[in-house]
Formats: structure tokens, sequence, C-alpha cells
């Protein structure tokens, strides 16, 4: 107890004290109800009933299959599955049909993704939480992997969906799945209404649930705001998608028709870039490199609003770490390479202060993660290697990477 990570800078103190009192509050009147032994008595049975009642429903695969979804429920009709136009769909919302998802394709990848859930567990997100990982990887066991999974399940709630990954220079292989596409795997997940695809190399500051929500489209995506305005690409960082077979049929066909150098990002936006629904990239799709960049009217919407590093973070809700040629946050970076492209101060031109405000918000995150990953995953940064193994090449800096 008692850590505090970047989320945590923001929490209003008088908001925090008013929930502490009406909690006191609820205390005592709890306690006088549940005291009283007709109220003691009542609960016993009904707990039973409740109990044998949901026993008898309880469909045998569950029993002794306690990680996984060998077999999802058959999926809805789809005019049963979203339906915001009802006035009870805001209301009895079964956040059960929602999940946010991640995959992972090696053990620094899953580290991050833990990481990801622990957040999510900590706030308190509504939604399920679903992991797609290599079937490869021991359940069972005392392997860094293994460990991983069993704290992911028992300590978040996370479910665990194993599934194939190929190495993309398999030569003479079927590399349908290969690692880039991984995460479009998302698509085939028809268990669930919604899934919220979210990259793993960042940090989540709020939780996102308002975006299960949302009315229905086959996916919705924040543009990739960093990029050429005229292009109009769609981020595929963050994804909300509604898996179904025929969207996932679609995706199927156009990574069989995908060149070598075509990645999930040209999929989604070859498949959606005139039909998704665009999610604001101001708060839903933060880079650290936005920190570091001199111009920010592309971030903010407009070229008139000064730059204010707190109003930024405290409406942001996920925070991509992408600060080219600096190295992700899990990968310890070479002193110089930070001291060289970390944000600069800002001189005010009036008092002569200098204001560091953005670069210890930045240097922030690093810190921040680097403690997570001790925390949550037991492990320290990994050294820098010139090409490590973590850095997808393709990746850095990529067309897609921003290099403010
Ligand atoms: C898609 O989901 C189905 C049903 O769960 C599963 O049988 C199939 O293997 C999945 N496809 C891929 C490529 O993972
Ligand atoms: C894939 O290629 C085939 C043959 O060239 C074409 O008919 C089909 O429309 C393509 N599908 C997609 C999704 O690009
Ligand atoms: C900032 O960038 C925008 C669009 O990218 C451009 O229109 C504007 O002139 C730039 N502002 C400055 C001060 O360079």
């Amino acid at each position: 107890m008692g850590k505090r990570y970047v989320q945590d800078f923001y929490v209003d103190p008088h908001s925090a004290l008013l929930f502490h009192k009406m909690d006191l509050g609820l205390k005592h009147r709890a306690v006088r109800v549940l005291g009283s032994r007709v109220f003691r008595v009542t609960g016993i049975v009904i707990f039973l009933i409740a109990f044998f009642v949901t026993l008898m429903h309880l469909p045998m695969n569950t029993l002794g299959n306690e990680y996984h979804f060998s077999s999802p429920a058959p999926s809805r009709p789809v005019n049963e599955q979203i339906n915001p136009a009802s006035p009870s769909y805001y209301l009895i919302t079964d956040w059960s049909r929602f999940a946010y998802v991640q995959y992972v394709t090696n053990t620094a990848y899953l580290c991050n993704s833990v990481m990801i859930f622990e957040t999510l567990h900590r706030m308190n997100s509504k939604a399920d939480r679903l992991l797609m990982y290599p079937a490869g990887f021991p359940i069972e066991g005392d392997s860094a992997e293994s460990i991983l999974l069993r704290k992911a399940h028992h300590e978040y709630g996370v479910k665990l969906v194993p599934i194939e990954v190929q190495s993309k220079f398999e030569l003479g292989r079927d590399y349908t799945w290969a690692e880039s596409y991984t995460k479009l795997l998302a698509f085939n997940q028809t268990q669930y209404d919604r899934v919220l695809s979210l990259d793993s190399d960042a940090t989540i500051l709020q939780p996102m649930d308002e975006l299960f929500l949302l009315p229905p489209c086959p996916i919705a995506m924040p543009r990739a705001y960093w990029m050429n305005p005229d292009d109009r690409v769609l981020s595929s960082q963050m994804m909300l998608i509604q898996p179904s077979t025929f969207e996932f049929n679609r995706i199927k066909e156009a990574i069989e028709n995908a060149s070598l150098n075509e990645y999930d990002m040209e999929i989604v936006n070859n498949l959606y870039k005139d039909s998704a629904l665009v999610l604001p990239h101001r708060s839903y799709d933060l880079l650290t490199g936005e920190f570091r960049a001199k111009n920010h009217s592309s971030y903010l919407g407009n070229p008139v609003e000064t730059w204010d590093p707190d109003v930024v973070m405290r409406e942001a809700k996920f925070l991509h770490f992408s600060d080219w040629p600096v190295p992700k946050p899990w990968i310890q970076a070479q002193e110089d390479t930070v001291t060289n492209n970390q944000p600069e101060c800002n001189l005010d031109s009036e008092t002569d202060d200098k204001n560091c405000r953005t670069r210890d918000l930045w240097l922030g995150f690093y810190t921040d993660f680097a403690q997570r990953r001790k925390d949550v995953c037991r492990m320290s940064l990994k050294k820098s290697h010139k090409r490590s193994s973590d850095e997808r090449p393709e990746r850095s800096p990529g067309i897609y990477e921003p290099t403010f």
C-alpha cells in the first residue's frame, strides 16, 4: 500500500474525501442491519437457495476448466447484440459482454499486458479482461510466463485464451497469423459483444468503460494525429471492435492478400478508413512523444490553445510510449539518449524562471513504468542492445512512428 503511480497524481482530494465520508455513513447503518438475527437467518436461506440454483445451471465444462474458454458461448444473433436504442441498455448494462483485450507474443509483452490488467483491476474497471497468449506458454510450473499467466488470472480476474503465434520469418509456411497480425484475432472473440484492444506499450491513466456503450459499429478507432492530417490515418493502438465471423473473415482475406510490409495498421485502414467511428485522439490516444514536441496544435485540435501539460494529463486516459530514438520503457535507455532527447524546460519570458513541468512528467512516465514492472512482474529493466528482439524492428521508427 501507499505506492503512488502516475494515475494517482490526479485524484481530486475533495472528491476522495467525500467518498470516504459516504463510506463511513453506510458502514454504521450496515452494521445495525447486519446485526439483526432475522437478517442473518434470511441471508443464510437465500444463500443456500442461490447456491443450489447456480450449481444446477452451471454448464459441465466450466467445472475443471478453470483457465480457458475452450468452447465460447455461441454468439448471440446480431439484433440481440448491441441495442443502445433500448432505454434499458444503459441502466442494466451487463459488463460481462464487454472485455479489454490484450495479445502477447513474447515474455516482455506478457509483462506489459499483465501491467495493463493490474491497472484496470486497481481502477475498478467494470468490463471483463481477456488475454490471448501463445498456446506454447505453459500455465503450470515455475517459468516466468506461467507465473505471470496465473497471476493475471488469480489476482486480476483475467480470462486466458491460447492462440497460435507464427513467426513472419518462417519461410515456406502459411503465416496468416504472423506476429504482427495477432492483434487482429480480437475480431474472433465472438463470446463478447464488444472488445477494446489496447497496445500494451502504454500506461492506462483512467479506465475507458464508457467506450463500450458507444453506438454500434464494426470498429471505432482514433486517428494517428501525429501523421499528416490529410491522410486521415486511423491508429490501431486502440480499437473498439464488435467481434463477428463476418468481419473476421474479411480480416483473414485481407491478411492473405497483404504484402510483407503491410501490418495490422495497414489492414484496418484499408478495410475501415471510410466507415470506422472515429474516437477523439485527444484523451484516448496520447503519445509520450507529444511532451517532446514543439507544436501541439495537432494533438490539441486547434492552433490557439496553449499547451498545459497538467490539463493534458488530467484529460488523458491512454498514454502510448513512442519516443524514438528513446527505447521502449522496459529497456534501460543509455543516459545520453535520455539527456539528448528529453523535453526541454521552458523559460518564462517575464519572470525568467525555468519551467520543467513537461520534462518532469515525461521522465515520470518512465520511472513509473519501471516501478510497476518491478511490483507487478518482479522484473527489472532489460539491458539495451542495438537490436533487441523485443523492439519490433518494423516499428522503429517505422512509417507510423512519429519523430518529434
Ligand atoms: C477463432 O475462434 C474459433 C472459435 O473459438 C476457433 O476455433 C479458431 O481457432 C479461432 N481462429 C484463430 C485463427 O485463432
Ligand atoms: C484479395 O485478392 C483477391 C484476388 O486478387 C480479390 O478478389 C479480393 O477482393 C481481395 N480481398 C481483399 C479483402 O482485399
Ligand atoms: C503547427 O502545426 C500546424 C499544423 O501541423 C501548422 O498549421 C501551424 O502553422 C504550426 N504552428 C507553428 C507555430 O509552427
